[in-house]
């Protein structure tokens, strides 16, 4: 039977993947692009961000001043990776599928930060992720992403799955403002 994780998950028991320490995607750090806009341009107001994992740039967003960072991820176990860091600001951490649209109040955060959580989700569940995203941001609320956009994962099935920036801009377009841009690290 599968467990609560991997039924909100969209299939991939994301908590196993942290039990068993096969985390890849985390390099001990936030991610670099975060950091240099967070140099120039803070991150003010009320953060959500979707499939945190261990939280670090949870921390560098919070540590910058955001009013509140609530960092939701579907894997327990992420989450008390993440909480057994010490606190930068006022940061939270909290279980939840974001995929149901229902895990945090409508319209209550201005900003929305991904990195790599939307390349974990099956491409069928793009909508779902994208109205989450829409619901969650109050009028005006701005999303930031950092998302997966190299090819070079051969296997279809699995993540990551590519999200091509092109398309990403197509896929928020519909319910959001969107100004695309892309860095090369
Ligand atoms: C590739 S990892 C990225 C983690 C983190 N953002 C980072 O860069 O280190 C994807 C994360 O999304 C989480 N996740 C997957 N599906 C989710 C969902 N439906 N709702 C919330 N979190 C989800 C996973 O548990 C995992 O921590």
């Amino acid at each position: 039977m599968a467990s609560h994780s991997e039924r909100a998950g969209a299939g991939i028991d994301w908590d196993a993947r942290y039990v068993a320490g096969d985390t890849p995607w985390d390099k001990g750090a936030a991610h670099p692009a975060l950091l240099a806009r967070l140099k120039t341009l803070p991150i003010t107001g009320r953060v959500l961000v979707p499939g945190c994992g261990a939280g670090h740039d949870v921390r560098a967003i919070a540590a910058e001043g955001a009013a509140f960072v609530l960092a939701l991820d579907v894997a327990p176990s992420a989450l008390n990776l993440a909480r057994s860091f010490p606190k930068a600001g006022n940061e939270c951490y909290q279980e939840g599928d974001f995929l149901t649209g229902n895990a945090v109040p409508p319209g209550s955060f201005d900003v929305l930060f991904e990195h790599t959580c939307l390349c974990a989700i099956p491409p069928e569940r793009r909508a779902d992720y994208v109205r989450a995203a829409a619901t969650a941001l109050r009028d005006g609320g701005l999303l930031l992403a950092v998302f997966f956009t190299k090819p070079e994962n051969p296997n279809l099935d699995s993540p990551p799955f590519r999200c091509d920036l092109a398309e990403m801009t197509l896929l928020f377009s519909k319910p959001l403002r969107c100004h695309a841009a892309g860095i090369a690290l």
